[in-house]
């Protein structure tokens, strides 16, 4: 196995059969790289959760790059194109998308109350660069127009991101916690087939909230905004996101 690159808390190799090996490291990167730190646990909690998720999405009919979990914070993966573009689907009005419109940048979708942690009525697609220094928002008219992809692919990638939101918010509102959003990833096989890549359903890449607390006003998050915001140890809250998904 060789080292072929490192990503802001991924290590990735490649395999002598020529897969891909993701190595979930311990590291957290929050605000594109600027606040960094290691936390025990939590190379092996993405790790199994990703693994936890992939298998569930598979079987919903949902194609991925996962092969096989192959240790405790390592996965072996199909080697793929990796579209330059980042899936964003939001449930609730948070994070970058309220700082935008606090700033006066966007307006929220139709029918959004205009506070933090409202709920976004049929949800919200959106999209960023991904190997820009800073991701920053574009719009369907620019990923075409730079041929990042063509419309088809746009259209098929919204699709099955609108699935794996489905899949993924029905099972996690059975154990009381609020997906309210989440950024996947694409890649396209030599022959052409877009299949979802990265990671899924990790606390890295969603936000989940506390139902409970939510009914009750509050945020209680279970995600990496214990770590953007300093509420907390991240150690703790990402035990705790894995013991509430993964245990029936
Ligand atoms: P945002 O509110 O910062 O745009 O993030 C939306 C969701 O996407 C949130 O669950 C965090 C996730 N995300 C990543 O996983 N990586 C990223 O680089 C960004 C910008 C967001
Ligand atoms: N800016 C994003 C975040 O806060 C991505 C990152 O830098 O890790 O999650």
């Amino acid at each position: 196995m060789k080292l072929i690159g490192k990503g802001k808390s991924k290590d990735i190799y490649r395999a002598d059969n020529g897969d891909i090996v993701f190595e979930f490291t311990d590291r957290v990167t929050a605000f594109d790289g600027v606040k960094k730190a290691e936390y025990a646990h939590k190379g092996e909690v993405c790790c199994e959760l990703a693994t936890y998720w992939f298998k569930i999405l598979e079987k919903e009919s949902i194609h991925t790059h996962f092969k096989k979990k192959i240790s405790t914070n390592r996965i072996r993966v199909a080697n793929l194109n990796i579209l330059p573009v980042e899936v964003i689907w939001r449930n609730y009005v948070a994070g970058s998308l309220w700082r935008r419109f606090e700033r006066g940048e966007i307006k929220l979708p139709e029918g959004t109350d205009a506070r933090e942690g409202a709920p976004i009525p049929n949800g919200m697609l959106e999209f960023t660069t991904k190997f820009e220094t800073v991701d920053r928002p574009v719009n369907t008219e620019e990923i075409i127009n730079s041929k990042w992809m063509t419309e088809d692919e746009l259209i098929n990638i919204g699709e099955m991101t609108r699935k794996i939101n489905d899949i993924m918010f029905k099972r996690l509102l059975r154990k009381d916690i609020i997906l309210a959003d989440f950024k996947v990833e694409f890649g396209k096989t030599p022959k052409g087939k877009i299949l979802l890549a990265d990671e899924v359903g990790t606390p890295d890449g969603c936000r989940f909230w506390d139902k409970q607390a939510y009914v009750r006003g509050e945020f209680l998050s279970l995600d990496k905004d214990v770590f953007r915001k300093n509420k907390g140890d991240l150690s703790a809250a990402y035990l705790e996101i894995f013991d509430r998904i993964t245990k029936d």
